[in-house]
């Protein structure tokens, strides 16, 4: 089958690539000429494992291809994929769904016969029934139907993610779209993954609730495990002991400085905002925003507290930038309000971050990077762990206590043991680690 995917931002050229490795023949077209010009020479715009060489092996098998031109793309496909970003609207933070309608507005003019245009991209609920309108009123072809196919895939692990998803989510309103869709996947099915169809308007808020679930599981261990240090309790035995309850889940309840990232900060205020449109009150996502904005925060104030109340002088080495680990990806991490908050508390940050630094310099004022995280070490008052990369998870901690001035090791993602850093002769601070 010949797709056509609209937008080679993470979510684009994942899925794209990953359906071209199925054997479909994937045209994958960005606004972008600098992005095609790099993808067409196999430099990757966004850092994900794995990615650099599935899309090589797909190019070179001639069933992936990039280009700046629309109507390229579209010659002979029977589906076109809308994979463009909906970020955070400025001022009332729903979604801004200028470059869906404009990439619906740019199709329109272009559409020769029967198609499915299937949304990807993360859009509030009614998005598709705006599309459908949009598209009769322009005068599109007979023919043409418009999906909703969400995706749930998550950076660092995009690739598995969708190649071993746990459901597929397609909301459509006819036959041809449900079969269309049903073709696409159909590689899938081999790997038993349920196809859910849905009508198009609860594919779309499907999406909004699993990100705001996810989040909601996040914000509910963050307070447990701030209950868990006022008590004497360990959160990590708590989430083990709640989690092997089939009904509850061991999953995302790692509790951590506050989610980050580009799709749940958004997407639990777009669902906000959607509620109020709607004039339903959404109470519990609405807390756990509030929760989350306020844990992020709150973390400079734990460095401080741990430095005796005063880091006007003290030398923080913070390890990990990015929002999460095997990304590059700096959007709305956890780290930008703990190092604003350190040096707004007097702190110097020296940083290591595996890859992200190139996206994280210009997100910082007087940051000094080192190279490693030894270096950000040397001399420090205090480590930090933001970010639980693999690489920081067997560091010698003998090593690091002779390189540091002081002796604190703070785990904001709980990879070490009390224990271990004791030995060290390093003074542990840990999430929700009561004891
Ligand atoms: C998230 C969802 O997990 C994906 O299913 C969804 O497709 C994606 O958003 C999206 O809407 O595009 P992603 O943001 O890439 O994926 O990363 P996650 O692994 O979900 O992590 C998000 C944040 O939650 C990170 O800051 C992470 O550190 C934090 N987190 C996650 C925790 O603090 N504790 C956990 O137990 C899990």
């Amino acid at each position: 089958m010949r797709i056509a995917m609209i937008g080679t931002g993470y979510v684009g050229l994942v899925s794209g690539t990953c359906l071209a490795d199925f054997g479909h023949h994937v045209t994958c077209v960005d606004k972008d000429q600098g992005k095609i010009e790099g993808l067409l020479a196999s430099r990757m715009p966004i850092w994900e494992p794995g990615l650099e060489a599935l899309v090589k092996s797909n190019v070179d098998r001639g069933r992936l291809e990039f280009t700046t031109d629309l109507s390229k793309a579209l010659k002979g496909a029977e589906a076109v994929f809308i994979a463009v970003g909906t970020p955070s609207r400025r001022g009332d933070g729903h979604a801004d769904l200028s470059y869906v309608f404009a990439a619906v507005e740019e199709l329109a003019g272009l559409l020769e016969g029967p198609l499915v245009i299937v949304t990807k991209s993360t859009v509030p609920v009614g998005t598709g029934d705006k599309i459908a309108d949009l598209l009769k009123e322009k005068g599109a072809p007979e023919g043409v139907s418009v999906a909703s196919n969400p995706e749930f895939l998550r950076e660092g692990a995009a690739i598995a993610d969708f190649k071993h998803p746990d459901r597929i989510l397609v909301g459509a309103e006819d036959d041809k779209a449900r079969a269309i869709l049903a073709e696409i996947y159909r590689p899938l099915f081999l790997n038993r993954a349920p196809m859910l169809f849905t009508s198009r308007r609860t594919a779309e808020l499907t999406k909004y609730a699993a990100n705001a679930f996810l989040a909601t599981k996040i914000s509910f261990i963050n307070e447990m495990a701030d209950l868990c240090e006022a008590v004497g309790a360990d959160v990590q035995d708590l989430a083990r002991g709640i989690g092997l309850d089939n009904r509850i889940g061991a999953k995302f309840l790692h509790a951590g400085p506050g989610y980050g990232g580009s799709c749940f900060p958004k997407d639990t205020l777009a669902l906000l905002r959607t509620a109020d449109e709607s004039g339903v009150k959404q109470r519990i996502v609405s807390t756990v925003v509030d929760v989350n904005d306020r844990r992020k925060k709150a973390m400079a104030d734990r460095v401080v507290a741990a430095l005796g109340g005063d880091a006007r002088g003290k030398r923080i080495g913070v390890l990990g930038l990015t929002f999460k680990p095997n990304t590059d990806d700096m959007r709305d991490a956890p780290s930008i309000p703990l190092i604003e908050g350190l040096q707004a508390a007097g702190a110097e940050v020296v940083a290591f971050d595996p890859v992200g630094r190139e996206q994280a310099e210009p997100l910082f004022k007087n940051v000094e990077y080192a190279s490693s995280a030894e270096g950000a070490a040397e001399g420090a008052d205090a480590v930090v762990i933001v970010t639980e990369w693999d690489e920081f998870r067997a560091l010698d901690l003998n090593d690091l206590a002779s390189r540091m001035r002081g002796k604190l090791l703070i785990d904001l993602r709980n990879i070490y043991h009390r224990d271990e850093a004791d030995e060290a002769g390093l003074v542990y601070h840990g999430i929700g680690r009561g004891k």
